[in-house]
């Protein structure tokens, strides 16, 4: 089993949407194992996303992802990583497949409802970054 770092993103968390989107991972076989609901402040935003510094929408990223609370969730299960990323579909909503996170609820590729880790590294990473171990409950 594998584990992955999950964030409901403000855009989701403002129009309600957590328990449908929870209910996207649950019905794929994911499981959360750990979640919490919290305001990032704009430079732990850039801490967390610090690999896209140089990206030229990283301050408008930063300032979104501090625009409003966040759910930050530890999800558990059999390549928890791929299918995590395939539930959220592609980053921009308008390639994202239907049936998928991104295509049923975002907006633009900028307020794309979701963030999921996308190697075990990174997994492993952005877990400690939120989570203690003793937060986290399989
Ligand atoms: P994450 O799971 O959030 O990491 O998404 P991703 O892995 O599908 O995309 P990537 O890591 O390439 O980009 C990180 C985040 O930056 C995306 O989820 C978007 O929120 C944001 N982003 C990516 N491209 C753009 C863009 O062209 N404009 C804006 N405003 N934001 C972008
Ligand atoms: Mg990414």
């Amino acid at each position: 089993t594998e584990h992955t770092l999950s964030i409901i993103k403000p855009d989701a968390t403002k129009r309600n949407l957590t328990g449908k989107i929870n209910a996207k991972f649950e019905d794929a076989g994911l499981r959360i194992v750990a979640q919490k609901r919290i305001q990032l402040t704009k430079a732990q935003a850039g801490e967390f996303y610090k690999v896209h510094a140089e990206r030229p929408f990283y301050d408008e990223l930063c300032e979104f992802m501090a625009s409003g609370p966040v759910v930050v969730q530890v999800l558990e299960g059999d390549g928890a990583i791929a299918k995590n990323r395939e539930v959220m579909g592609a980053t921009n909503p308008a390639d994202a497949d239907a049936g998928t996170i991104r295509a049923e609820f975002s907006e633009s590729v900028g307020e794309n409802s979701v963030h999921g880790s996308d190697a075990p590294e990174t997994a492993r990473e952005e877990i400690a970054y939120f989570f203690s171990g003793l937060e986290i409950v399989g």
